[in-house]
């Protein structure tokens, strides 16, 4: 069986299921995917999203804004504490960093992170991280607000061995998506293959970053499967054992 640790349901592309939100989650249990983690991008759509996944039980939610959206309502630590309350919400995110994306003075975006990690701190729930060409400045911020303390996850690990040792120090653990079925992905193979057995998951990020060989099309959580493989390729170890090890990985963590 295996997790979806990370994936935006709510933007998913449901033609191939005739618009029907069930018949695409029907697909997913005949692909032996047992449990999905649904994350939060901003809190105008939130509503929505958590009406889409109600009533499916091997469907988990995040709450949060994600670091690229600009022009939205920023969430006070005391509104993420209240959202992130319900047993469902089982993390804080997706939060972090982009200077890829953002640009100017982004001292929002520095806030914005610091205040997620207080509410997950308050809410002693976990933190899906986002980080784009930002590492050094989300490693500083995870320390000066005490992150370390509900640890989470580097969600899409795009970076290189050495900041995901960095990453691993302060109680993160290391999420591969896609990207590293990807060819030219030297850096991240490389993580795939080092990160211990007991600290690496697996995601999609769909409908974002599409594995080979579905690569620059739309994604499905049903796809994981393929960044399974890739990993025990690369760790040469048999599929079932990345499988088992990444959902034993997602539950010690959430
Ligand atoms: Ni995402």
């Amino acid at each position: 069986m295996l997790i979806d640790s990370h994936c935006h349901l709510d933007r998913i592309d449901l033609k191939p299921y005739q618009n029907d939100f069930a018949c695409f989650m029907h697909e997913a249990e005949v692909s032996q995917i047992e449990h999905l983690l649904c994350i939060a991008i901003d809190l105008e759509s939130y509503p929505a999203m958590l009406d889409l996944v109600a009533g499916f039980q091997q469907i988990s939610v995040t709450v949060g804004v994600h670091p690229n959206v600009q022009d939205c309502k920023d969430p006070t630590v005391d509104e993420l504490v209240v959202l992130g309350k319900p047993d469902n919400v089982i993390g804080i995110g997706e939060t972090g960093l982009d200077y890829f994306r953002s640009e100017g003075d982004l001292s929002w975006q520095h806030q914005r992170f610091r205040n997620h990690i207080s509410a997950a701190k308050k809410l002693k729930k976990p933190l899906i991280i986002h980080t784009r060409e930002a590492k050094n400045d989300t490693l500083r911020i995870l320390k000066e607000e005490g992150a370390e303390e509900v640890g989470g996850v580097i969600h899409c690990f795009t970076e290189d061995w050495e900041f995901a040792q960095k990453a691993l120090d302060i109680n993160f653990y290391i999420s591969f998506s896609g990207i590293v079925t990807f060819k030219n992905a030297t850096a991240i193979k490389e993580a795939a293959k080092k990160v211990p057995a007991d600290r690496f998951l697996i995601e999609t990020d769909s409908p974002y970053l599409a594995p080979v060989p579905f690569r620059g099309r739309p994604n499905y959580p049903t796809y994981v499967r393929y960044v399974a493989e890739q990993i025990a390729e690369l760790r040469g170890a048999p599929v079932n054992k990345i499988a088992e090890l990444s959902t034993k990985n997602f539950y010690d963590l959430f």
